[in-house]
C-alpha cells in the first residue's frame, strides 16, 4: 500500500515536473524537443502557448498561439489548410531544418519552406510577443523564418501588416482555412488599408494622415485601435502596426469572416473577447456602395445614396429602385469644357467654382500635388480642367481628383472637407464664402447690405473710438452676413454660408426684445459667466433661449466672435445648437435651442424642493458618457481641436430626455492640429473645475478640460460641489472621493438619496475611479479624452490615481490651501461664477 502511494507520488511529482518544466517553462522547440499533440510550449512571461487544438465546433487538429490565459482564439494557426484528423501530429524542427507539422504517418502536413542548411543547431522561439521565430542557435544566429511575417486573420501588438504581409479572414468558425477576404496595406507613400473580398474592393481605410486613416470614422480615435504607421526608406515599405493603449488591456485585431476588421478587448469578467470597433460597420463603409459621383450618408432615414450637387442619376429608373451601381452623372459642362461657339452671352459665361462638402470621406484614388495651402491647390485644381474636385489635408497636403469620384462618404462628424468643382450656374451664386481667390463677397441682397450698413452706421455714430473692435466688427459681418432669402418671416435670416446644415440666423434687437418681453424678470433662466440667459419665444412659436452679454463683461466682440463662429461649426448631439445671434446698439446676444430641463447643477445640487426629480443611476450614468463623447468629439473628432476651458455642472444643459448638451463656448479655443497647449495671460475659467497648471501658470490643454471633466463627473455621482462643500478630511471633492475609494468605501460617495434604488456597484466605483484619473495634479496622469469615454465602456484595468492634493480655495484661508496658492486671493461673487484674472 504504501509502496504504491509512493510510487503515486512518485508519478505525479513526475507530471508536476513535466507540467513545469517541460511543458511551461519551455518556449522552444529544437530537433530534439518536438511537440506532440497535448503538449504546449509557453512563452517565457507566461502570456503566449503554442500547441495543438480543436476550433469550436470541430475535431480537426491545427498546430497554433493562443493568449494563454484568453482561451481559444488562436491568434496564428500553422497548418490553416491542412488540418489533422487525430491526435498523432507532432510539431517539430525537420531534417530540412524547417519548422513542420507532420501526421502519425510522418507525411509532412505543412512547413515553414525556408532554404536552412541542416536541423542542426536551428530552434524555434516563441516570443513574448506572440512570433515564433525560427533561427539559428547561437548569438547573432540567422532568422529563417517568424510567425509574424505570415498572419493569419488576426494581429497582436507588435505585429505588422504591409503589402505582402496581411490579414485573411477564415472560412468560418469552425474551419480556419482562407477565406476570401484579406487586408493590405496599399502605397507607400499615402498608404491606405484596403479589405479585398477576392478581387473586389470590399471596402477601405482613407489615408494614413500621420495620425490616423482619414476615412476610418470608427476606428479614428487613438482609444480604439492605437494604429501607427511606419515608413522604412531605406527598404521602400510601409507597414501598419498597432500597439494597446494600455499595457493592461489584451487587445487584438481581427478580419471577421464577413470582411470587417475589428478590434477587440479582452473581458476578464465574461471571459471574452469584446468588439469595441470594427470596420465596415455599415452599409456606407462598404466599398462603392453608391456608385461614380454617389455620396453615402448612414444618417440618411430614405435612402442612403444621393447624388453630388451638380449631378443626375445615370440610370433614374434603378436609382429610384434602389440600384445604384450605375452611379450619377454630371448635369452640366464646366466652362473650361465648354468651345467658345457655344457660349452664349454672358449669362453662364462666368467661371467655374468649387463647393465646399464638410465632413466628407474623400473619394478614392486621389492624386497629389505640392503645394504650401489650400488656395494653391485652389487654383491648381482651377486651372485644370481635368481637376474634377480637390482636398486639402494638413498632414497630406493638396489632393485632388481627375477621373471618377468613387467611395465618397458624408459623416455626421469628423472627415474631411471636401470641394468639388462645379459650373457657375451650378453653385447657383452660393459661392462658397471661404474660397480663395473670390475673397470679394459679393453682398447683392438688398437685405444683407442693408444691415451691414445699419451696424456701421451705428458703430460711426456712437463714435466707437476703438478701432480694433470696429474692424472686427466689420471682417465679422464681411465673413458672415451672406445674402440669403430670409426663410422665416419677419426675422432677418441669413446663411451662414458655411455649409448647408450651419444656418445661424441674425437677429434684430426688436426680435429678441419681443420674444423675452423686454428681457423680462420672469423669463429669466440664470445668470452665466458673461451674462444672464432668458428664455423667449419667436413669433413663429419656437422657444429659444437668449444669452445675453453683459455690456460689462470681459466677452468683447473677440470672444463673441469665437463663440458664433465655434457653435456655429460644431454639430454634435451632446452640444448644444446656436439658432442664431444679434448685435446692435450695446447688445451682444446669442440664441441658442431652448432646453427645457434647464442645466445639469439644478438636478445635481438642487434639492428637491423647487420641483427637480432626484436622477437615478442609469441616467447620471448616460448623462457622464454624453459629456464625454461631446467633450472628446471637441478635442479629436471635430476638425479643429477645441479646448472648451470651463466646463462645469451647470454649463451642461439637458433636453427634454435629459440628454446632456455642453454650452458656454465663449472662453474655448480653437488648437492647430499639431498644438497641445498654450500659454495664456489671461486665465478664465470656474474655481473648483480649474486644473492646477491652468490656474498657477495659465497653461491649457486637452487636459485641462480632462480635469474639469473628472470634476463635473465626482460632483453627479456624488451630488456634491466640488469646493463650497464640507468634508471630514479634505478641502474639496476630489480629495475626499479619493480618501474615501483609498478606504475601499467609495460607494458611499454616490448620492445618498439613490439608495435602495437601482444601480451597479461596479459601474459606480468605475466612475468614481474614472473622475480620479482626470482630477490628477500631474497633467501626464491624466487620462485623454478618448481614453476615458473608452475606460467608461469597457472593463479594462485602471491605473491606480494617486492622491491630489491640489486645491484653490475661496478666499478665506481656514481651510488648509497649499501654499502654493496663497498669493492667489480672489474676490468673486459666487462659486459657480466663471472669472477672468491677468496674470
Ligand atoms: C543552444 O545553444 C546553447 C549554447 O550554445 C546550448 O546550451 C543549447 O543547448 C542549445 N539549444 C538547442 C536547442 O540546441
Ligand atoms: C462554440 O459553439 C457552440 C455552438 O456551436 C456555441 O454555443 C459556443 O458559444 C461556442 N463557443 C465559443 C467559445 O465560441
Ligand atoms: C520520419 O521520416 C524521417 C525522414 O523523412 C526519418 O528520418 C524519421 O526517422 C521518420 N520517423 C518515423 C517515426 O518514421
Ligand atoms: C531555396 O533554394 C533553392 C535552390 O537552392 C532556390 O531555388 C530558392 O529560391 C531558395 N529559396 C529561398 C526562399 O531562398
Ligand atoms: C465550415 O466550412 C466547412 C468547409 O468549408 C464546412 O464543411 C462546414 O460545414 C462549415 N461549418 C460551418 C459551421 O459553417
Ligand atoms: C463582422 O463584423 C461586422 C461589423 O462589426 C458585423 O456586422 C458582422 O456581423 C461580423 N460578421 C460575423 C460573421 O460575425
Ligand atoms: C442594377 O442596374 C443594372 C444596370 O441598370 C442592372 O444590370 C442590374 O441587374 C441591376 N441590379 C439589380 C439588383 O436590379
Ligand atoms: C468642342 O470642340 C472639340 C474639338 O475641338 C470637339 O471634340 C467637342 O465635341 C466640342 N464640344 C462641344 C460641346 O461642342
Ligand atoms: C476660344 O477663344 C479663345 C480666344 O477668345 C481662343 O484663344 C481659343 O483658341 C478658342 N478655343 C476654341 C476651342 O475655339
Ligand atoms: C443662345 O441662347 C438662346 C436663348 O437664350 C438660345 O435660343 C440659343 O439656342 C443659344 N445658342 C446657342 C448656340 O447655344
Ligand atoms: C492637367 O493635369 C493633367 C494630369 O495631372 C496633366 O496631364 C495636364 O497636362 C494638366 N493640364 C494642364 C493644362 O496643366
Amino acid at each position: 500500500m504504501a509502496a504504491t502511494r509512493r510510487s503515486n507520488l512518485f508519478l505525479l511529482v513526475c507530471f508536476l515536473n513535466c507540467v513545469f518544466k517541460f511543458c511551461l517553462a519551455i518556449n522552444t522547440i529544437s530537433s530534439d524537443q518536438p511537440i506532440r499533440d497535448g503538449q504546449t510550449i509557453v512563452s517565457a512571461n507566461g502570456v503566449f502557448e503554442l500547441g495543438f487544438f480543436s476550433p469550436n465546433g470541430s475535431e480537426a487538429r491545427y498546430v497554433g498561439i493562443w493568449y494563454k490565459e484568453l482561451a481559444k482564439r488562436a491568434v496564428w494557426v500553422a497548418n490553416r489548410e491542412r488540418p489533422l484528423y487525430d491526435s498523432s501530429g507532432i510539431f517539430m524542427i525537420g531534417n530540412d531544418g524547417n519548422l513542420v507539422v507532420v501526421d502519425g504517418g510522418n507525411r509532412t502536413i505543412s512547413s515553414t519552406e525556408v532554404n536552412a542548411t541542416s536541423a542542426e543547431n536551428i530552434v524555434a522561439v516563441l516570443s513574448d510577443i506572440g512570433n515564433l521565430q525560427l533561427r539559428e542557435n547561437r548569438s547573432n544566429g540567422l532568422q529563417l523564418w517568424e510567425s509574424f511575417h505570415h498572419p493569419s486573420d488576426t494581429m497582436v501588438p507588435g505585429m505588422r501588416i504591409g503589402e505582402t504581409v496581411f490579414l485573411s479572414s477564415s472560412k468560418n468558425s469552425s474551419n480556419p482555412s482562407r477565406g476570401n477576404y484579406i487586408t493590405v496595406l496599399e502605397g507607400d507613400q499615402m498608404p491606405q488599408l484596403v479589405i479585398w473580398d477576392g478581387a473586389v474592393k470590399h471596402s477601405r481605410s482613407g489615408q494614413w494622415d500621420r495620425r490616423t486613416f482619414i476615412g476610418l470614422r470608427t476606428m479614428n480615435t487613438d482609444y480604439s485601435t492605437g494604429l501607427d504607421v511606419e515608413f522604412n526608406a531605406q527598404e521602400g515599405t510601409t507597414y501598419v502596426s498597432f500597439s494597446a493603449v494600455e499595457v493592461t488591456i489584451r487587445r487584438v485585431i481581427y478580419l471577421n469572416l464577413s470582411g470587417s476588421m475589428v478590434v477587440a478587448n479582452w473581458n476578464a469578467d465574461n471571459k471574452q473577447w469584446t468588439e469595441i470597433a470594427s470596420t465596415p460597420d455599415s452599409p456606407c463603409d462598404v466599398y462603392d456602395t453608391c456608385g461614380y459621383f454617389g455620396m453615402c450618408n448612414d444618417d440618411e432615414l430614405s435612402t442612403i445614396c444621393n447624388c453630388l450637387d451638380g449631378y443626375e442619376p445615370r440610370n433614374q429608373d434603378e436609382w429610384n429602385k434602389g440600384n445604384w451601381t450605375e452611379g450619377c452623372v454630371r448635369k452640366q459642362q464646366f466652362r473650361c469644357e465648354r468651345n467658345n461657339s457655344s457660349t452664349n452671352g454672358t449669362q453662364d459665361d462666368e467661371e467655374d467654382g468649387f463647393m465646399e462638402l464638410p465632413r466628407t470621406k474623400l473619394p478614392d484614388f486621389p492624386r497629389y500635388m505640392i503645394s504650401p495651402d489650400r488656395a494653391s491647390c485652389e487654383a491648381a485644381c482651377l486651372n485644370n480642367c481635368s481637376c474634377i474636385a480637390y482636398a486639402f489635408v494638413e498632414t497630406i497636403g493638396c489632393m485632388f481628383w481627375e477621373n471618377n469620384l468613387i467611395d465618397i462618404q458624408s459623416y455626421t462628424s469628423g472627415g474631411e472637407q471636401f470641394y468639388l468643382r462645379l459650373s457657375h450656374s451650378e453653385l447657383g451664386g452660393k459661392q462658397q464664402l471661404k474660397g480663395f481667390g473670390i475673397a470679394l463677397i459679393i453682398i447683392s441682397g438688398v437685405l444683407g447690405f442693408s444691415i451691414l450698413t445699419y451696424i456701421v452706421c451705428r458703430l460711426r455714430k456712437k463714435g466707437i473710438s476703438n478701432k480694433r473692435g470696429y474692424r472686427h466688427m466689420i471682417s465679422f459681418a464681411k465673413i458672415f452676413v451672406s445674402p440669403k432669402e430670409s426663410k422665416s418671416g419677419d426675422s432677418h435670416g441669413y446663411d451662414f454660408g458655411q455649409g448647408k446644415d450651419s444656418e445661424v440666423r441674425i437677429f434684430s434687437l426688436k426680435d429678441i426684445e419681443a420674444a423675452t418681453e423686454l428681457f423680462a424678470v420672469a423669463n429669466k433662466l440664470g445668470q452665466g459667466g458673461f451674462g444672464s440667459v432668458y428664455k423667449g419665444k419667436l413669433s413663429n412659436g419656437q422657444e429659444i433661449a437668449v444669452k445675453r452679454l453683459s455690456t460689462s463683461s470681459g466677452q468683447g466682440i473677440e470672444e463673441f466672435k469665437n463663440e458664433v463662429i465655434l457653435i456655429s461649426k460644431l454639430q454634435h448631439r451632446n452640444l448644444v445648437n446656436i439658432i442664431g445671434f444679434c448685435i446692435q446698439e450695446d447688445e451682444k446676444v446669442l440664441v441658442y435651442e431652448y432646453m427645457p430641463n434647464k442645466s445639469l447643477d439644478k438636478f445635481v445640487f438642487g434639492n428637491g424642493m423647487r420641483g427637480e426629480m432626484v436622477l437615478d443611476w442609469h441616467k447620471r450614468y448616460m448623462i457622464i458618457e454624453g459629456i464625454a463623447r461631446g467633450v472628446l468629439y471637441l478635442h479629436r473628432d471635430s476638425r479643429l481641436k477645441i479646448i472648451h476651458r470651463d466646463l462645469k455642472t451647470s454649463n451642461i444643459l439637458l433636453d427634454d430626455e435629459l440628454n446632456p448638451k455642453i454650452s458656454d463656448f465663449g472662453m474655448a479655443r480653437i488648437f492647430g492640429g499639431n498644438q497641445d497647449s498654450e500659454n495664456t495671460n489671461r486665465v478664465v475659467g470656474t474655481y473648483g473645475y480649474m486644473s492646477p497648471e491652468y490656474a498657477l501658470q495659465g497653461i491649457f490643454s486637452e487636459k485641462s478640460d480632462v480635469f474639469s471633466f473628472g470634476v463635473v463627473l465626482l460632483e453627479i455621482v456624488t451630488s456634491q460641489k466640488n469646493s463650497g462643500s464640507c468634508f471630514q478630511n479634505s478641502v474639496n471633492l476630489s480629495g475626499h472621493a479619493w480618501q474615501m475609494w483609498n478606504e475601499g468605501k467609495a460607494l458611499e460617495l454616490l448620492d445618498s438619496r439613490l439608495a435602495g434604488s437601482y444601480y451597479d456597484p461596479s459601474e459606480v466605483i468605475r466612475c468614481i475611479h474614472v473622475g480620479l484619473l482626470c482630477v490628477q495634479d500631474n497633467v501626464t496622469d491624466r487620462p485623454t479624452m478618448a481614453a476615458i469615454v473608452s475606460m467608461l465602456s469597457s472593463d479594462m484595468v485602471l491605473p491606480v490615481p494617486k492622491k491630489p492634493v491640489f486645491s484653490i480655495q475661496l478666499g478665506n484661508g481656514e481651510r488648509g490651501s497649499s501654499s502654493l496658492l496663497k498669493s492667489l486671493v480672489f474676490s468673486v461673487p459666487s462659486v459657480s461664477e466663471s472669472i477672468v484674472y491677468g496674470r
